[in-house]
């Protein structure tokens, strides 16, 4: 089980709980959200088979996409985490944020207190994520955080090895 929740200067990370199945709902069902990531719309029904999916990640890996709150708010944002891909024996980062929220360098706040989660709390060697050739400002959130194309994994595949992105021990690099 993990109750972890995480702090970064204006988010606050932490699992999914049932309360959150409508707003997974609206964000999935934004046609701006979905535009680069291939799912479709969801239910109710769905949502909440997704949140008992979460849970049991949470349960046996410490690991799951968690929610995303804005700290000064207490909104929720979106979603960030890691998710274990079988397919490359891997966790995969991914995060998703409501349109009002992008373009102020929260996805790339988010996804980079979840690689330090990553490396520190899971304790890896590498992430993978997987990028639509169209999503620029995904790709550009990846690239801050170190990531690389992995051609050798996949179609639309990126990685980050902990060793370059976490030489020295304190984090991971973002670059500002
Ligand atoms: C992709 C997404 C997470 C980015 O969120 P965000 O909070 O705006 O991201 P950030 O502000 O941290 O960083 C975005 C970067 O992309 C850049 N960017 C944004 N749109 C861009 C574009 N069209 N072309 C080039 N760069 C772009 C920004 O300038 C910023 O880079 P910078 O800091 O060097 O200026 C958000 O748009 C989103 O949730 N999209 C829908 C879901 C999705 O696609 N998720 C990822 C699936 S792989």
């Amino acid at each position: 089980m993990t109750d972890a929740a995480i702090t970064t200067p204006r988010l606050w990370l932490r699992p999914h709980m049932s309360e959150d199945a409508a707003f997974m709902v609206e964000l999935s069902n934004n046609s701006q959200v979905t535009r680069f990531t291939g799912d479709g719309p969801l239910t109710l029904a769905d949502a909440q088979a997704i949140l008992a999916s979460l849970q049991e990640q949470y349960a046996t890996q410490r690991a799951g996409r968690f929610m995303v709150v804005e700290r000064a708010t207490g909104a929720r944002l979106g979603f960030a985490g890691c998710k274990w891909d079988q397919d490359v024996r891997s966790f995969d980062l991914g995060y998703r944020l409501a349109p009002h929220a992008w373009g102020r360098g929260l996805a790339t706040e988010a996804a980079a207190a979840c690689v330090h989660y990553a490396w520190t709390v899971l304790g890896v060697d590498q992430l993978v994520a997987q990028v639509m050739e169209e999503n620029v400002a995904s790709q550009r959130v990846l690239q801050k955080l170190g990531f690389q194309r992995a051609p050798h994994l996949g179609p639309e595949m990126w990685w980050c090895v902990r060793a370059v992105a976490h030489g020295d021990g304190s984090g991971p690099k973002v670059v500002p």
